[in-house]
């Protein structure tokens, strides 16, 4: 992305309708991929090299954070990241706090990971993450035996070390990979069994990605296990490029008449594949091709063609493998013929920003005809307009808007788009390349 205003600590952009989209496009790499890749490489014995790595905020936060812990990371090119591991019991006191930045996914798995060390840690984060509720982690931390204070719920997180955890039986209250995963990286460091059931099940990322260094877990969709006791191996990782940073060109393309486009190796595991569903059943034309493994995740090429879509009643099962995909898809109801309806995705109001609110607050600005509820919306598409709106700090907001741009006669203004670079740097350009006609304010 470019430096635009940064200096002025804010960036504002116009997206216009413009041409169809065409082109051959590769995503940048899975930020949930990216993240745990680290987090394991640095616990490991021995040398890892990750590619396909996310140059994104949220992801170089953590590589900071684990440089502070002691661990030697070289990046020697973009996209790739030699970890020198330091071993389950060789990370070292920071003498600051830790800063994840925007970042849940990598505050949520590090309170995990901290809990079960020597010494004491702080995490603390920018003013988005510092709003995001923590005692989801936290408490079933706690009953593990882990000790971590919290500002009434929220960071930052005074982790205290040297506690002596043992493993638990947690069902979780929310489908939550982030919690998942916290619990899990804390049985690494526990006495005994850490088993996790979930409501619904979630991304699997650490689960496979702790077999793949070398760590025993027997888990399958809804379910995991594992004991403490045993030493990750370091292993070479390849991250495959983030659906969700894919959906953005989905919508796109499936909305923009005329439009053709190809999103190559884009990790397709099935608990994040929702939104694929979701638009087919809008009558969306995506097309799966040459799908293979890649780093021992299902990865495919997308054909995106565009067709007219029509609204659909959610199906409630989709929500949890869509939920990052949310503000994409109210993009794409807004633009289909009929009324779209979403419940069951509370969790969106706990997101980066309560992206029920933010996307309903700039749809309606759009003149999108749309009905909040508490755990979802009724969206009824249609023609809209020009107008002004704000991203809350909100990456995938900002690009979801970017989208919705494209359709607006008259083009929209998206206010505070510096967070895309957490998960998406380059967004504008790779945007561009294939037909948006998006600029800075
Ligand atoms: C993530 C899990 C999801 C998702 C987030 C990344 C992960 O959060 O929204 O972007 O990498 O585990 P929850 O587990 O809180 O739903």
């Amino acid at each position: 992305m470019s430096a635009g205003n940064d200096t002025a600590g804010r960036l504002d952009w116009v997206s216009r309708p413009a041409r169809p989209l065409r082109g051959t496009l590769t995503v940048p790499g899975d930020k949930s991929v990216s993240h745990r890749a680290l987090m394991l490489a640095a616990l490991a014995e021995g040398d890892s090299r990750i590619s396909g790595f996310l140059e994104g905020e949220d992801t170089r936060a953590t590589a900071a954070v684990f440089a502070q812990l002691g661990v030697s990371i070289e990046t020697p090119a973009p996209g790739e990241r030699m970890v020198h591991g330091v071993g389950l019991h060789g990370l070292r006191r920071a003498d600051r706090p830790l800063d994840c930045g925007n970042a849940g996914t990598g505050m949520r798995l590090l309170a995990g990971l901290l809990a079960g060390q020597a010494f004491d840690s702080t995490l603390v984060g920018d003013a988005s993450l510092s709003r995001r509720p923590m005692r989801r982690v936290t408490e079933p931390l706690a009953r593990m035996g882990a000790r971590i204070d919290t500002h009434e719920g929220t960071p930052p997180l005074q982790i205290h070390g040297g506690q002596h955890l043992r493993g638990i039986r947690y069902e979780l209250p929310v489908a939550s990979a982030q919690v998942k995963s916290a619990l899990l990286l804390a049985g690494l460091y526990a006495e005994g069994d850490t088993e996790i059931l979930e409501p619904h099940p979630t991304r699997d990322y650490t689960e496979r990605m702790l077999v793949a260094f070398g760590w025993p877990v027997e888990f399958a969709p809804g379910r995991a296990r594992l004991s403490g006791g045993h030493a990750l191996r370091a292993t070479d990782v390849r991250v495959p490029a983030d659906f969700s940073s894919a959906a953005f060109f989905l919508v796109a393309g499936s909305l923009v008449p005329g439009s053709d486009l190809l999103l190559r190796a884009v990790g397709l595991n099935p608990r994040r594949t929702g939104l694929l569903q979701a638009l087919r059943l809008m009558g969306a034309d995506i097309e799966v091709h040459d799908e293979r493994q890649s780093g021992g995740e299902p990865v495919a090429d997308l054909r995106v063609r565009h067709a007219p879509l029509h609204g659909i009643e959610l199906p409630e099962a989709l929500v949890p493998d869509m939920i990052d995909e949310f503000p994409a898809l109210f993009v794409a109801a807004s633009a289909a013929r009929g009324t779209t309806v979403v419940r069951g995705a509370a969790e969106l109001r706990v997101k980066e920003s309560d992206r029920i609110a933010s996307m309903a607050a700039g749809l309606r600005a759009l003149g999108v005809q749309l009905e909040e509820t508490p755990d979802g919306a009724a969206i009824t598409g249609g023609a809209f307009g020009a107008g002004t709106v704000e991203s809350h700090g909100d990456h995938r907001v900002a690009m979801s808007f970017a989208v919705a741009g494209l359709l607006a006669k008259g083009g929209v203004r998206i206010e505070d788009c510096l967070n895309v670079a957490t998960s998406f740097p380059g967004f504008m350009e790779l945007a561009n390349g294939c037909g948006f006609a998006l600029s800075e304010a």
